[in-house]
């Protein structure tokens, strides 16, 4: 595979099949490693840097978590607030700023391409930790991780993307990877939030099989594995379209007796309703396992991009 050392993780769509299987494989040895002894020494001396210009609680802390495992450091900026940003300072200049400070920077900013600007800016590897309704390759990354723990493969998969696939960057970088796996796609969500004309079209002329629906049911009875998701309300310019479809794909207990197979279902989180808390006790409920799986991925990736694997 290519080598990820001193390389920005900004898109999906930059993996090959090999490159995705040469971090699964660096994740699975951390997943092991790691139960034995808890951490590391690999990035000792090394500094990682979190800038997020938008809520997070699971990418920040799993990055901070994985680079303090290996054995490194991190800096933080508390908040937008709290930071020169306040004073109207560049997203550049904050950037450039810290990559004086820090070996690598992850980075979450509202703005769709807001991560490929900053890595244009500046000398040290920037990870895109989510801009805008743009990408979220390190989610995607976790994400097919977990499937093929949980289902013991990536082939032949139908998946079901179920909910915002207008807004959200986690669907949207998480296609792109699915692709190399030839999976079949059920695009689930209402009229207002399917997913952008330019990732189907993308996605059909790879020859990737699309069926576009608003029948959740019918979709995951089709599916190995359903991918909830968030409607993003910060998204919404006009709220009363927020208002119109929050609310309209829910998994609940009733659901679950309904299907006619069982189903491992995923989650990026923070789930709103979407996942009513009765199905976490599903067997095939995975998406507590998919967080944790955050850590090991990210510490694959942070080890590879400082050529330590
Ligand atoms: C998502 C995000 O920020 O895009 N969360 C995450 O990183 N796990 C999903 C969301 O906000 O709905």
């Amino acid at each position: 595979m290519a080598s990820l050392k001193g390389k920005d993780i900004l898109h999906g769509n930059q993996f090959s099949k090999k490159d995705v299987e040469a971090i699964m494989k660096v994740a699975s040895a951390f997943e092991k490693e790691l139960k034995k002894k808890g951490s590391f020494s690999l990035l000792k001396g090394k500094l990682l840097a979190t800038l997020f210009f938008e809520p997070s609680t699971r990418t920040r802390l799993s990055f901070e978590a994985a680079m303090q495992r290996l054995g490194g450091g991190v800096i933080s900026m508390g908040s937008v607030e709290s930071s020169s940003v306040a004073k109207g300072e560049t997203l550049v200049d904050t950037t450039r700023t810290v990559s004086q400070y820090a070996d690598v920077i992850v980075l979450r900013h509202p703005r769709t391409w807001s991560a490929r600007e900053a890595a244009d800016a500046t000398p040290v590897p920037v990870i895109n930790a989510g801009d805008g309704a743009g990408q979220h390759p390190t989610q995607a990354l976790l994400d097919v991780y977990t499937i093929s723990k949980e289902l013991g493969t990536l082939k032949n998969l139908t998946v079901s993307l179920v909910g915002d696939l207008k807004h959200g960057r986690t669907v949207h970088a998480l296609v792109e990877v699915l692709s190399l796996f030839r999976a079949k796609l059920y695009f689930v969500s209402p009229g207002l939030l399917r997913m952008p004309e330019e990732i189907t079209a993308n996605l059909k002329e790879k020859g990737i099989k699309i069926i576009e629906t608003e029948d959740m049911m019918e979709a995951a009875n089709a599916s190995d594995l359903v991918y909830m998701t968030r409607v993003q309300k910060e998204r919404f310019a006009d709220l009363s379209e927020y208002e119109r479809v929050k609310g309209s794909l829910i998994i609940d207990g009733g659901f679950l007796k309904s299907l006619k197979k069982k189903i491992t279902i995923l989650h990026p989180f923070p789930r709103v309703d979407e996942i009513h808390p009765d199905v976490d006790t599903y067997p095939g409920a995975a998406y507590f396992r998919q967080i944790r799986n955050g850590v090991f991925i990210r510490m694959a990736l942070l080890a590879m991009i400082f050529g330590k694997r």
